[in-house]
């Protein structure tokens, strides 16, 4: 071998050492990442230190990354051309999202994610197909290791699932797709599961030429059991969906991984299918569901004579501002139950507003959290983190619970479904069995909402209806901007 050959080597050996430095960089930051997300006083700075490692690990690739051949990327003119494009419609959607729409747009990006791992699966497919298509008397399996094909297979299927059924979850959340389900859907949505995974064998089994019909057939299948496996999960069981198509996203972005030998890709799909897996069961534990019945879809959904819509369960008592300034200020300890309405009336900055008033006066002032209260996981945790709500003041469901008996005052603010005791007794209810917060065990609840509908699970509340419990019309910022006027003059 040549000197200036040996210089080459030299290089090219020097470059992978920097790139396989990369990779490390992005999956150390993605660790440090994640762990930050866990508390909102870090939270920020986290997303920042995945994202400082998400470009190293991008650049690294484009500039360092050499295939099997040792050839590098060539086409820089469309790779840039994707990322600028990419990076326009991210800032400005980031930016234009009103914070009420967050969860909608968090559920579409993890449908892109989806996709991107789809056409991943599609790309690889079709560089064996055209590679070989001429091999006609050949059988697929014959040219492609059965691991690296079920690679292909899963990041297909994984990514077509999460793709359509985020598309689906991001329609729900906006209020643009209803709950759709019809009898023997479990059925159908298991024929329908098992019907993609024969086509992907099938396209396994078949001759090179024939291979690539049945794979995108597979391909459509898999789009459509993700619009089948979301459509029916009826409205307070959402959350669920949400993380499990969250943590499919993740493992089919860890197939790409696989399939380029790529360690950060890897790293990355996997923590976010780790991650996605956890919040899963954590929603499961919220929601007092099952994992089984999440997996095979159609569950939540109104069962006959759910109490629904707005049947009347009797006359409610309304309060005044006045009367609730009072209440709370003689009050000793107050606990304010967030949920979305406060969130879409974005009036967190006045709900601390009104925590400090109170605790002037001596009262002491807790927030009970919900873990699916909202529209997102840790939407209030977010919501009140930014109005710099102390994070210790915060009491999670159950240290909430145990405090009820205590508490003077409980101030609902937009929240519905979480405080809704059909969860405990209505057996036909969507709900049934979803903890709540019992809020009715303190010794006055006041709800502050703008009308008597119902909540996303569009279930009538009981709670409203109880001697207990007084009323509070008006748009949650109003109102407490009000409230704190009428609690400075008491
Ligand atoms: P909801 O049950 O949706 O109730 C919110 C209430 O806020 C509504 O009843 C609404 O009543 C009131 N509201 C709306 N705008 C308001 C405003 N400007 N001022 C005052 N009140 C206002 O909320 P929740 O109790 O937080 O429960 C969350 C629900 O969403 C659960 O069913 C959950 O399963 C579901 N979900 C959660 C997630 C996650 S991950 N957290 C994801 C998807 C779905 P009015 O219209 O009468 O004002």
């Amino acid at each position: 071998m040549d000197s200036s050959l040996d210089g080459d080597l030299e290089g090219v050996y020097m470059e992978l050492n920097v790139l396989t430095l990369c990779y490390l960089i992005g999956s150390v930051t993605f660790i440090i990442g994640l762990k930050m997300l866990s508390n909102p006083a870090t939270a920020r700075k986290g997303n920042l230190i995945a994202a400082a490692g998400m470009i190293i690990a991008i650049l690294g690739t484009i500039f360092l990354y050499r295939d099997d051949e040792g050839r590098k990327l060539h086409n820089y003119g469309w790779i840039s051309g994707g990322i600028v494009i990419g990076a326009i419609i991210g800032t400005w959607a980031a930016k234009k999202v009103k914070m009420t729409a967050m969860p909608e747009m968090v559920s579409l990006f993890n449908g892109m994610g989806g996709a991107c791992a789809m056409l991943i699966s599609i790309v690889e497919f079709d560089h064996l197909y055209q590679a070989n298509k001429a091999l006609d008397s050949t059988w697929f399996s014959d040219i492609v290791p059965a691991g690296h094909y079920l690679t292909i297979a899963a990041g297909l299927i994984i990514g077509g699932v999460s793709f359509a059924g985020s598309v689906i979850a991001w329609g729900k959340l906006s209020g643009r797709v209803r709950d759709f389900s019809f009898k023997g859907q479990h059925l159908f949505n298991l024929f329908l599961l098992g019907l993609v995974l024969t086509t992907a064998v099938f396209a396994y089994q078949s001759n090179v030429k024939g291979a690539n019909i049945p794979f995108y057939i597979t391909a459509l299948l898999a789009l459509l059991y993700g619009v089948f496996f979301v459509m029916p999960i009826g409205g307070a069981d959402m959350p669920v969906v949400i993380s499990i198509l969250n943590s499919f996203t993740g493992v089919a972005a860890a197939c790409g991984g696989f399939l380029y030998d790529n360690k950060v890709m890897l790293t990355g799909g996997i923590l976010v299918g780790a991650a996605g897996t956890l919040l899963t069961i954590l929603m499961c534990k919220a929601m007092n569901r099952s994992l089984g019945n999440v997996l095979i879809g159609s569950f939540g959904a109104a069962k006959p004579g759910a109490t629904t819509g707005t049947r009347q369960q009797g006359a409610y008592k309304e309060i005044t501002l006045s009367d609730t300034a009072i209440v709370m200020s003689y009050a000793q300890k107050v606990m304010i139950v967030p949920g979305y309405g406060l969130a879409v009336a974005q009036a967190q900055h006045a709900c601390h507003d009104l925590e400090k008033l109170l605790e002037s006066k001596g009262v002491i002032v807790k927030y009970a959290i919900h873990p699916v209260a909202g529209r997102m996981p840790g939407h209030m945790n977010v919501l009140l983190a930014e109005a710099d709500v102390s994070y210790d003041k915060l009491l999670e469901m159950e240290e909430a619970n145990e405090e009820f008996p205590t508490t003077d005052v409980v101030l609902i603010l937009g929240a519905n479904d979480v405080v809704n005791p059909a969860a405990k007794t209505d057996p036909s209810s969507p709900i049934y069995g979803m903890p709540i917060l019992d809020v009715e065990l303190a010794k006055n609840t006041i709800v502050n909402k703008r009308s008597m509908k119902p909540g996303y699970a569009g279930i009538e509340n009981e709670l409203f209806f109880q001697p207990k419990t007084s009323m509070l019309f008006g748009d949650a910022k109003k109102v407490l901007q009000d409230l704190i006027a009428e609690i400075k003059n008491v």
